[in-house]
């Protein structure tokens, strides 16, 4: 089967490498809106999403990223960063997956209007880690959890992004673990 839906899911690319060119704020807008959409748990919504233009901030975050990516260098190339925070006690059993569906929603709908994404998973740690020094850089209060950072602009034409997927027959189980097929 195939529709438009299916189709960005499928083509969505996280592509480190931009064109110089501005994003538009009603773009950016409509990629904050499809995070707000996203689903959360008891539809709590603990997400504060901080938007980062700046050039002297994305280098800033950028030198942090260091910590937890190769690939920081998008970072400084994107016309803007989202970065995705989460506030454990509005929502203390699932806040990560609630923050990982929105930057999802906003990853697809970045690539439904022609732009890219870059996710860094930010994990939780002590003083010293990646969401810390976040938290300091964005004035981020100590309570919430900074999750993923996501570049976002206009993909470069001549990246050719490499990856593939396991097969799903070799992921899915019919009924039980194990059971590749039904009967
Ligand atoms: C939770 C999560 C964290 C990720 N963190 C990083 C990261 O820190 N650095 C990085 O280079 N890519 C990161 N990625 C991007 C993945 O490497 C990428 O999604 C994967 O290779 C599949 O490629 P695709 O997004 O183009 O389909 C992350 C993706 C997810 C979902």
């Amino acid at each position: 089967m195939e529709n438009e839906v299916l189709r960005a899911i499928r083509e969505r690319r996280s592509i480190p490498r931009f064109r110089p060119e501005r994003v538009p704020e009603e773009a950016l807008e409509a990629v904050l809106e499809a995070g707000r959409w996203a689903p959360s748990y008891a539809n709590l919504q603990p997400w504060e999403f901080i938007v980062v233009r700046e050039e002297g901030t994305r280098e800033a975050l950028s030198t942090i990223a260091a910590k937890v990516t190769i690939y920081r260098r998008v970072i400084e190339n994107a016309d803007a960063v989202i970065v995705v925070a989460v506030d454990p006690q509005i929502d203390p059993l699932h806040c990560r997956e609630d923050a990982a569906v929105a930057a999802q929603n906003m990853a697809l709908a970045a690539h439904s209007l022609g732009l890219a994404t870059y996710w860094i998973g930010v994990p939780e740690g002590g003083p010293g880690s990646a969401a810390a020094l976040t938290r300091d850089l964005l004035g981020i209060p100590d309570g919430l959890q900074v999750v993923a950072i996501l570049p976002l602009g206009y993909p470069d034409p001549d990246y050719r992004p490499q990856v593939d997927r396991r097969p799903l027959a070799e992921m899915v189980h019919r009924e039980r673990y194990g059971a590749r097929r039904d009967g």
